[in-house]
């Protein structure tokens, strides 16, 4: 009888530990109200741009140009909204190949989705938080390996905002750590979410962010928020960043490194020249961290 012969898998291709030999500096979320005005001129102080690739995968003509022209110009990254990574509904493997179509087609340097789940047998359009307990870490631990298996790559995991965290067994930062270690994936740090859930939450933003490995972090995001009332801040990127989450995002740099970061603006889209003034303050406080670090570094060595 002869004997069957079985093809080992090819072990993925694992992308390097994070994104940041590919993209640096400041980037922004592209949204259709300036498609236009993005891809004929990016803004001076953009050095890459993310897409939802659900939203562009079955988009042709005008607009497929349009995206195409950017991605001519600035590297791209892609952050999917749809996998339902936490959920109970089967993993939609069709669209995670289509997402690496996707990804192949225009060289994405990472690909990143949410900690959350939204959907079971429907969509629910919303980012809801996965119970902080063992068996969810197992449970979408699995998922993210079997996502990465496909695509042949890690990908990154967002930490969300969440306003209720149903039966917990453990606080959110041993549940995010865990995650990361059991998937062996990257983090895609929301300095505004930590921001956000630390107030929402009563916990200290500084520790959270001490307590993240460093090597796992791909890029971050940053973006504004909604105050509702003291204790009770909504993630709604749409208004400006404010001050505290400034420093947040200087203490991130101070911690871990500088790491490429982007601005997420959903909502009340101001002109593209605006937001400018925020990508150019990313630019500087990356600047400004860059420096403390070397003179830091200086001060060492003459010791
Ligand atoms: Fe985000």
């Amino acid at each position: 009888m002869k004997a069957s012969v079985v093809t080992p898998k090819p072990p993925p291709t694992r992308v390097s530990a994070s994104c940041r030999s590919e993209i640096h500096g400041a980037g922004i979320g592209l949204r259709r109200a300036f498609l236009n005005e993005f891809a004929l001129r990016p803004p001076d102080h953009a050095c890459f741009f993310e897409v939802a690739p659900e939203n562009w995968i079955h988009v042709k003509g005008k607009f497929a140009g349009l995206l195409d022209q950017a991605a001519d110009r600035l590297p791209m990254v892609c952050h999917g909204l749809s996998l339902n990574l936490g959920g109970q509904a089967d993993l939609d493997i069709g669209l995670v190949k289509e997402i690496g179509q996707f990804l192949q087609h225009y060289s994405a340097v990472c690909y990143s989705e949410h900690l959350s789940y939204c959907g079971d047998s429907g969509h629910l359009y919303d980012l809801l938080p996965i119970p902080f307990t063992r068996q969810a870490i197992e449970h979408v631990s699995d998922r993210i390996k079997r996502v990465q298996d496909v695509l042949g790559q890690q990908i990154a995991i967002e930490n969300v905002s969440y306003y209720c965290a149903p039966s917990p067994q453990m606080p959110e930062i041993d549940f995010l750590l865990e995650v990361l270690r059991q998937a062996d994936c990257l983090l895609l740090l929301d300095v505004n979410n930590v921001y956000v859930n630390s107030v929402n939450h009563g916990y200290d933003a500084a520790q959270f962010l001490q307590q993240l490995p460093r090597e796992r972090i791909a890029y971050g995001h940053i973006a504004g928020h909604y105050k509702e009332h003291e204790r009770l801040l909504v993630d709604t990127h749409g208004s400006d960043v404010i001050d505290p989450v400034w420093a947040l995002l200087a203490d991130a740099y101070e911690r871990h490194g500088v790491f490429p970061t982007l601005l997420e603006r959903d909502f009340n889209i101001p002109p593209l020249r605006q937001l400018e003034q925020e990508l150019q303050r990313i630019v500087t406080t990356q600047r400004t961290a860059t420096a403390a670090l070397s003179a830091e570094m200086q001060s060492v060595s003459e010791t």
